[in-house]
């Protein structure tokens, strides 16, 4: 376990951005509003209301997972997750930021005998297709998440992949059974339903730990576990963070203040876009799972920022001049990751030259951390919002306290915004229209809306 995360809030703040900051009147008006906001979270804590508070202590569960995948999960060369949204952005995340680079491209030596690990959060045929096809399905761990157990998409994955597996075992027709393992609710859903008419293996999402906020749960930590990311210590940090987080006063608690700054930024000084620049690769999955984190928990009754993900230095390319002179509607969170460990040096290949020279004898690392500075000086000169989020150390323990921090940060801006982060309406609208076009029995085909053949171009 390395040093804990920082947040640097310095450059919201109009001490650095004149009137295109946070004044310490406003930053002292949300001090109460915050501690109100604190009051009824820690109230529905004590409560049991909110699960995603209960998970790192949940070690029981941690046990019975870590007994499969060390077990039976290890056993198999690839794990593919079956899910959407919630059910896997999560799991994207971990994969990306802690194992090896182009994890399934390695030899098993170099994945040190983990299998390989996709996660499919889609129904693109042109992307599952040809995957499957080159899977051996006698060698591949199907991992079907879905705390609904009902999700089309999911749905649809699930059973194109055991019709294949029925074919690829025609002369054992129980075998099937051994590659696959659900991971949903316990008592709910038609997953639920199949797994104890087919004596499937299942691991259960708690009833109060919605989709987005279930990483730390069995569908997080099930895959982690077999490819060897250490869960414990993912918990711990969660457990670490959260405790930071039991402190009412704002400028101490990192949900707390990043809550509130977020909705300041939005609601006093009408930034509702909300930036997530990484400047790390292996980060870059964590600003995708907070993308829907903020988005479907705040977004809804006709108020809520607008996420958005980026990538430093690539973005300084392609969004950065936006960001610095473009509208001034947004806040910038950078994600900085300071670990030196596995740095390229710059070779001294052309001394006499100076738009070369400047660079040999530095190393990659230090180049995007110059650049992220830079990124961030520039945004503040010209007067937008940015905060750093310093990941000294990126482990699963660092990674447990991030997760923890911006899941706490969305229930307090919650209150602040005062929408319900767990509910999701609208997602909600569209699966049953979806379920309408197909013909779901008990759901109605969708009026089409008005259509006229003015409005469409050919
Ligand atoms: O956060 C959420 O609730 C959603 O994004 C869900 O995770 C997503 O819709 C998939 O739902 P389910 O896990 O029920 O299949």
């Amino acid at each position: 376990m390395g040093e804990r995360i920082t947040l640097d809030y310095s450059n919201m703040m109009s001490a650095v951005l004149g009137d295109r900051g946070i004044s310490d009147e406003i930053l002292e008006q949300y001090q109460q509003s915050f501690r109100a906001a604190h009051r009824k979270v820690e109230a529905a804590r004590q409560q049991g209301a909110i699960g995603f508070f209960k998970l790192p202590a949940a070690r029981e569960i941690v046990r019975e997972i870590r007994g499969f995948a060390e077990g039976i999960g290890q056993a198999f060369d690839t794990v593919v997750v079956l899910g959407i949204g919630g059910s896997a952005l999560g799991t994207l995340a971990l994969q990306q930021a802690l194992l090896k680079p182009h994890w399934n491209e390695l030899s098993d030596e170099q994945r040190d005998y983990f299998p390989r690990l996709y996660v499919l959060d889609n129904v693109d045929p042109t992307t599952i297709g040809p995957l499957l096809d080159r899977l051996d399905m006698r060698r591949t761990l199907f991992n079907v998440v879905s705390k609904s157990g009902t999700t089309a998409e999911t749905m649809a994955q699930f059973l194109i992949v055991r019709e294949r597996l029925r074919r690829a075992f025609g002369d054992d027709p129980d075998a099937y059974r051994r590659h696959l393992l659900f991971t949903t609710d316990p008592d709910k859903g038609v997953l639920r339903e199949l797994a104890q008419a087919e004596s499937i293996p299942t691991l259960p999402i708690p009833p109060d730990v919605g989709g987005r906020f279930s990483v730390l749960s069995s569908v997080g930590l099930l895959p982690a576990a077999i490819v060897g990311i250490d869960i414990e210590a993912l918990l711990n940090g969660a457990a670490a963070m959260d405790e930071r987080c039991r402190s009412d006063d704002v400028a101490n608690n990192p949900a707390g203040v990043f809550a509130c700054l977020q909705h300041a930024a939005d609601s006093q000084l009408h930034a509702p876009i909300h930036v997530m620049l990484s400047y790390s690769d292996r980060l870059y999955l964590m600003a995708d799972w907070f993308r829907q984190l903020w988005a479907e928990s705040l977004g809804k009754q006709n108020r809520g920022p607008t996420p958005v993900k980026a990538l430093g230095a690539t973005d300084q390319h392609s969004q950065v001049q936006l960001y610095i002179e473009g509208p001034f509607d947004k806040t910038i969170t950078i994600l900085a990751l300071t670990d030196g460990s596995s740095d390229v040096p710059i070779p001294k290949e052309y001394p006499d030259v100076d738009a070369l020279s400047y660079l040999g004898g530095h190393t990659l690392g230090e180049l995007l951390n110059a650049e992220r500075r830079a990124t961030a000086q520039a945004l503040a000169q010209r007067g937008r919002m940015n905060m750093t989020i310093e990941v000294p150390t990126l482990d699963a323990h660092s990674m447990g306290e991030l997760f923890m921090m911006l899941q706490i940060a969305t229930v307090y801006a919650g209150e602040l915004y005062e929408v319900n982060p767990f509910d999701q309406p609208g997602v909600e609208l569209g699966k049953e229209l979806t379920y309408g076009y197909f013909g779901r029995p008990g759901y109605e085909p969708p009026e089409t809306g008005r259509r006229d053949s003015r409005w469409v171009v050919r």
